[in-house]
């Protein structure tokens, strides 16, 4: 419960309301219950006048309740935006801070499902729970004191029976925690699955596959809803055992009124009231205790933990002096060696080339001395500093990357460039003209299917696009030119290597004599 209340002291005001409207909420819905027992013993008395009176006083009455119920509805779902926009704020937060290496040891998905399914839970089992275990209290307190005001018995033994109903569900508490994750897991999982299934779409049509494609889909969801459908089974045992029990206690209830219709203490109409009463105390005491055990299930989802333990640096420090070196460098993916003893000095403003084969760890290479993976023997220094220790968005600022696969976002080309960072537009229109990214499209065309529809040197010249907007010391690029003709890619290359202050190293596959004119050095891969 202390989660969703420091989610919700957040938004003070509004809960306070909120709470107010529930209370008046809750001593309407009592009070429509109260009306009945003198409306039966006007309807005894054949009192036609009397009959009207109490008939159109319970629906006012109801009348009321309901316009509040509405107001409360919308005052919920009000809250509900607010907190959930401050949870995947928070979220996000936490992630803004960490490594690549460290984002990467989640899957992306897992992420997403933070965003969307754990949200969800968030709010129909923390929030939507609590506003009605709100409900259920008040009501519950006001049922009870109506029945002590018809005789001090009842209200006792609707207390002494509620008590008993209350120890019930304890005894179910790890199984409702199970089924909570069951859920949660079932959901995360699918979504994984599905992204990965429509994701691959055209290598499936490509070979032909499309009943693959759908019956890979088909599993999936069935997977899913076999999990749901034992989810519910089981959640749905422990709730008929507490309906069972709820509804005994209530014709327990019944029984002592009769008795006590029958010794005198009142009139026979109030067997109308104290059912509806002794309902409304062991419907909402129900509701209580799933409430209760909704709110205790989102504690297990808000303490996944996103923040880095490296606190976000105040200043991100760019700077580049004299060289970038690796020194006796080597590094293993679990056995299998890959960087094998290499040591190297790229020096400011130099512009050099990485050769090799396939498969001879030009990319993990790149990837080590950007920080991307870590683990490596030897050493990788900026200047004078060593690269692990230094915090990540030093590095960041100090080095960029371009990768084979940039990730392209479903975003307009400018918002792509410049990832929303405020930039000079003539910069901005110099670097579009110069990679000839207006000749396909223009800064404000939006981008579709993660670029899909773009030539892969089309994708590329986006991304480069990027990586020269943000304009740090060190640039980095891993084959960027393979998907560009000769022509384009040899113009990219000449004007990567005519930018002065620029450090550049450059994987390339096809090293042109005129490229390797302009470069300061090479370094063989073997
Ligand atoms: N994430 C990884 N896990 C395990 N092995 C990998 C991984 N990435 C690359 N490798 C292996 O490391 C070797 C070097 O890969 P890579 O650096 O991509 O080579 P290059 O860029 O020179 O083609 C290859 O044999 C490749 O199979
Ligand atoms: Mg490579």
């Amino acid at each position: 419960m202390k989660p969703t209340i420091s989610l919700l002291s957040r938004q003070k005001a509004l809960t306070l309301l909120t709470t107010l409207l529930i209370l008046i909420e809750s001593l309407g819905k009592v009070a429509s219950s109260l009306t009945l027992a003198p409306l039966t013993d006007q309807l005894i008395n054949k009192n036609f006048n009397g009959v009207v009176f109490w008939l159109l006083s319970t629906i006012t009455i109801w009348g009321v309740t309901l316009t509040i119920g509405y107001v409360n509805s919308v005052l919920k779902a009000q809250i509900i935006r607010k907190v959930t926009n401050q949870l995947r704020t928070d979220i996000a937060d936490g992630l803004s801070t960490v490594s690549i290496p460290e984002y990467k040891k989640v899957n992306h998905n897992e992420y997403v499902s933070w965003l969307t399914n754990d949200v969800n839970m968030i709010e129909q089992n923390g929030l939507d729970a609590f506003f009605s275990l709100l409900g259920n209290v008040t009501t519950l307190l006001f049922a009870v004191t109506s029945l002590a005001f018809y005789h001090y018995s009842l209200a006792l033994a609707a207390i002494i029976l509620g008590l008993l109903t209350m120890t019930i569900p304890q005894f179910f508490s790890k199984i409702m925690t199970r089924e909570t994750n069951r859920l949660a897991t079932a959901n995360s999982s699918f979504l994984g699955k599905a992204d990965d299934i429509i994701g691959g779409f055209s290598v499936f049509f490509s070979h032909n596959l499309g009943n693959a494609f759908t019956h890979k889909l088909a599993v999936a969801s069935d997977q899913q809803g076999k999990e749901k459908v034992l989810y519910t089974k089981n959640v749905g045992l422990v709730n008929l055992l507490i309906s069972g029990v709820n509804v005994t206690a209530q014709m327990l209830v019944l029984a002592l009124t009769c008795l006590l219709v029958v010794g005198g203490y009142f009139t026979v109409g109030v067997i109308s009231s104290s059912g509806s009463l002794a309902g409304t105390v062991f419907n909402n005491l129900a509701g209580m205790i799933q409430g209760i055990f909704q709110m205790k299930s989102v504690t297990v989802l808000l303490h996944k933990d996103t923040s880095s333990k490296e606190p976000a640096p105040s200043l991100e420090d760019d700077s580049f002096k004299n060289a970038l070196t690796v020194d006796h460098l080597s590094f293993n993916y679990g056995e299998k060696p890959v960087i094998k003893d290499i040591s190297y000095r790229f020096e400011k403003g130099g512009k050099y080339a990485i050769l090799g084969k396939s498969g001879t760890g030009k990319s993990t290479l790149i990837n080590l001395m950007s920080g991307r993976l870590t683990n490596y023997s030897g050493s990788i220094h900026v200047d004078d500093l060593e690269l692990n220790s230094l915090p990540a968005s030093t590095l960041n600022a100090k080095i960029e990357l371009v990768d084979q696969k940039s990730y392209i976002f479903n975003e307009s080309v400018q918002e792509n460039i410049t990832l929303g960072k405020s930039n000079a537009s003539n910069t901005l229109n110099k670097i579009v003209e110069f990679l000839g990214i207006n000749t396909f499209t223009s800064l404000s065309t939006n981008i579709h299917e993660h670029g899909s529809n773009l030539s892969g040197g089309q994708r590329q010249k986006l991304a480069l696009a990027r990586a020269l907007s943000f304009r740090k010391p060190i640039l980095i690029v891993d084959e960027v030119t393979a998907g560009i003709d000769d022509e384009s890619a040899q113009a990219i290359e000449d004007a990567l290597l005519a930018e002065k202050d620029l450090t550049v190293i450059m994987i390339t596959h096809h090293l042109t004599p005129k490229t390797k004119a302009q470069l300061t050095g090479t370094l063989e891969l073997a």
